[in-house]
């Protein structure tokens, strides 16, 4: 079957990613591609349809990105969004000006609802939608051949098409949720102009994935740095399924995993369980909490941890040689990428950021790089790896070492372990798990004077911390009920020794963080 595929041509508009994943929301698979990719790339993919961003740019602007004209006689449908609908009347001549009154925000668009683009959506008596607005140029006169389509109170053109190239544009943002039928509006484009049928699964993400994996390291060798975090998760088994035993995953255990979980990363990716691959477990946790020892400054933490899984992740590295490929988990949120040509940047976060340094290998492969975090879920659970994997909330690299404050040791460490395992086990079984964005237990390094039994105590207080965010740039305390955060305190000072007291941080981000250090 031909391979459904629309591109989204990338002119620096904050969105891009938003508009590929609603694509293929749709079930038609959609990359971003950048806007300085040639025309004859362009053809080479032969996609059913192209949609352009938008941008912080003015078409005037010299410097503005601008795209060859050719493009809108390939007889590829194109959807211009924002600066794309004005760069597509631009390059049509067009008019394009500043506009009188800038729009943002939420706005009344009247439309047309005889265009295809319009089909099937949901207007009000006077015919007008709400969506969400973002200019300061805009349309003043269509291009030849083109006829308006939609219009606000202050744009004489919030939508234009020349249905006979099959040329569409829109003012306003259909991707993003503040416009009401932006969805119903992409699907009309996808499937009424462009033609794709919608047979694009998931599945066959992970299916296609595998497939150009397998054709792309042929004989090669693969390494993968193992977390047991979602992402590397699910990268280490797209990798197995593509490769086998050419894949290696050096999963190293630095001692501030939560409780049990090295075992259970063991469990689903050693040799008992069920993907082929081959599976180096690092029990590293004596050298870190040796260099670890004495150390109190949370960024000094942060850079031991992350400099020691380095040399860690070497040592093994030499011993397997040298290699051509090195995986890394990636996904689109750590992937800060503008088709204005500026490069793409790997997560800072400390276990991968460094590697390619250290390992010996020719090609680094992102299988994922294109995905949303619950895209990458999805294509984890198509893959068949277990639900506690798949739906793990996130855990810093790091790990225990940022939510112990002051010295880490190992019995702080067990602390740690112990009450962040009852909370955890106590949040599920009051249902509370798919509410909250993250939580967790944290060692303060405050200890205070208790009574247990007849003896005086004087032992360190836990803290509780759930947070309820999407986006982990702000979040929210989440009002956990009384009788559970109850249950959690009298089962962590009765079950953990050395802990006398438990708080409930009720901070939201900002002022602090969600992680403690
Ligand atoms: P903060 O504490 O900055 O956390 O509000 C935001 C999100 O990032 C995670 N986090 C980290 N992840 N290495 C990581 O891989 C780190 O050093 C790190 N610090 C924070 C945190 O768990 C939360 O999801």
């Amino acid at each position: 079957m031909e391979k459904e595929l629309v591109i989204v041509l990338d002119f620096g508009g904050q969105y891009n990613q938003l508009i590929a994943r609603r694509v293929r929301e749709c079930n038609v698979y959609c990359e971003v591609r950048p806007c300085t990719m040639t025309i004859e790339e362009i053809k080479a993919l032969n996609p059913k349809g192209i949609i352009f961003t938008g941008g912080p740019n003015s078409v005037y602007a010299s410097s503005s990105p601008k795209y060859d004209n050719e493009i809108y006689s390939l007889g590829i449908p194109i959807l211009g969004i924002c600066y794309g609908s004005q760069l597509m009347a631009y390059s049509l001549s067009g008019t394009v000006r500043t506009a009188p009154v800038s729009e943002y925000g939420h706005t009344e668009v009247i439309v047309d609802s005889s265009s295809i683009l319009f089909k099937d959506i949901e207007t009000s008596d006077q015919n007008s939608t709400v969506c969400w607005m973002s200019h300061t140029d805009y349309i003043a006169e269509v291009p030849e051949g083109f006829r308006a389509t939609a219009h606000t109170d202050n744009c004489p053109v919030a939508a234009m098409e020349c249905s006979d190239r099959a040329l569409y544009a829109t003012q306003f943002h259909p991707e993003v949720m503040h416009t009401k039928e932006g969805l119903k509006m992409l699907r009309n484009f996808v499937y009424d102009v462009c033609g794709c049928t919608g047979s694009w699964r998931m599945d066959s993400f992970a299916n296609q994935e595998i497939k150009a994996l397998r054709e792309k390291i042929g004989t090669g060798r693969v390494l993968c740095a193992l977390s047991g975090g979602v992402d590397s998760s699910v990268a280490a088994v797209l990798l197995s399924r593509a490769v086998g035993k050419q894949l290696t995953c050096v999963f190293v255990d630095h001692g501030l995993l939560r409780k049990n979980e090295g075992d259970e990363v063991e469990a689903v990716f050693g040799p008992n369980g069920p993907y082929e691959l081959n599976f180096i477990r690092v029990n590293a946790q004596e050298r870190y909490y040796k260099r670890l020892a004495g150390v109190t400054e949370p960024e000094e933490k942060r850079k031991i941890i992350g400099e020691e899984f380095i040399r860690v992740f070497e040592e093994e590295a030499k011993k397997i040689g040298s290699v051509d490929f090195l995986v890394q988990g990636t996904i689109y949120p750590d992937v800060i990428e503008s088709g204005l040509g500026k490069s793409a940047v790997i997560k800072s976060h400390h276990n991968v950021g460094a590697l390619p340094d250290v390992v010996d290998f020719k090609e680094i492969i992102e299988p994922l790089r294109m995905l949303f975090k619950d895209e990458v879920r999805k294509v984890g659970r198509e893959l068949g790896i277990p639900d506690y994997l798949v739906d793990r909330q996130p855990f810093p690299g790091p790990g225990l070492g940022i939510r112990i404050i002051g010295e880490v040791t190992p019995e702080k460490v067990r602390i740690v372990q112990e009450a962040d395992y009852i909370y955890r086990e106590e949040i599920a079984k009051a249902g509370l798990d798919g509410e909250l964005g993250q939580y967790y237990a944290a060692l303060t390094n405050m200890r205070s004077v208790g009574v247990m039994g007849d003896f005086r105590t004087y032992d360190y207080a836990v803290a509780l911390r759930a947070v309820c965010t999407s986006d982990f740039m702000t979040a929210e305390a989440a009002q956990l009920p009384w009788d559970v955060l109850g249950r959690v305190t009298n089962r962590i000072v009765n079950e953990v020794k050395g802990v006398n007291r438990v708080l409930y941080d009720c901070t939201g981000k900002p002022p602090a963080t969600i992680e403690f250090e």
